[in-house]
């Protein structure tokens, strides 16, 4: 479990050996591995952390993030032009589903919002895939 019996999770477990990364930071973490074959994972919100403070949605993820906030069984979808690729977004909701999301989340000191309720949309998971190398991989 997650904080106990000294291991902690933590978005800094590369540089801290009695650390784990925290589900959101090994996605971030997953992210950077599979960016080099045409594949990208992120998650995002209206609310970051402050060690992510600076990050600006882009139109898809704003939009994402309202759709998915209201309609959490919705998939957000679109064909956009990134690096003058075209790349399919896909966007699902990820939602509070145990009670360890809702405390971890309602009770860190760095939290940016502390009464989420079991259930409650948190994020946007993002899958994004170039066509070409879809394409390419077939
Ligand atoms: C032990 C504490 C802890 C637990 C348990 C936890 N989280 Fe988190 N979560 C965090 C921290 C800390 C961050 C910020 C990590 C970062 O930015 O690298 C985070 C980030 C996130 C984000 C990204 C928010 C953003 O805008 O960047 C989402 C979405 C999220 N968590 C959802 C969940 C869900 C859903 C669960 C349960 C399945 C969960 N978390 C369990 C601590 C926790």
């Amino acid at each position: 479990m997650i904080g106990k019996g000294g291991i902690k999770g933590s978005f800094n477990h590369e540089n801290d050996p009695n650390a784990i990364p925290l589900p959101a930071t090994m996605i971030h973490g997953l992210s950077k591995l599979y960016s080099g074959d045409g594949t990208a994972v992120s998650l995002y919100s209206a609310f970051p952390f402050p060690n992510r403070a600076s990050r600006q949605l882009d139109d898809f993820g704003k939009q994402a993030w309202g759709t998915l906030s209201s309609n959490p069984d919705t998939v957000v979808t679109c064909i956009d032009t990134i690096k003058g690729e075209p790349v399919m977004r896909v966007a699902i909701a990820d939602r509070m589903v145990s009670d360890a999301c809702v405390s971890c989340h309602n009770g860190r000191a760095d939290t940016p919002k502390a009464d989420w309720k079991l259930g409650d949309v948190r994020g946007v998971l993002e899958v994004d895939l170039s066509v070409a190398s879809a394409l390419a991989n077939r």
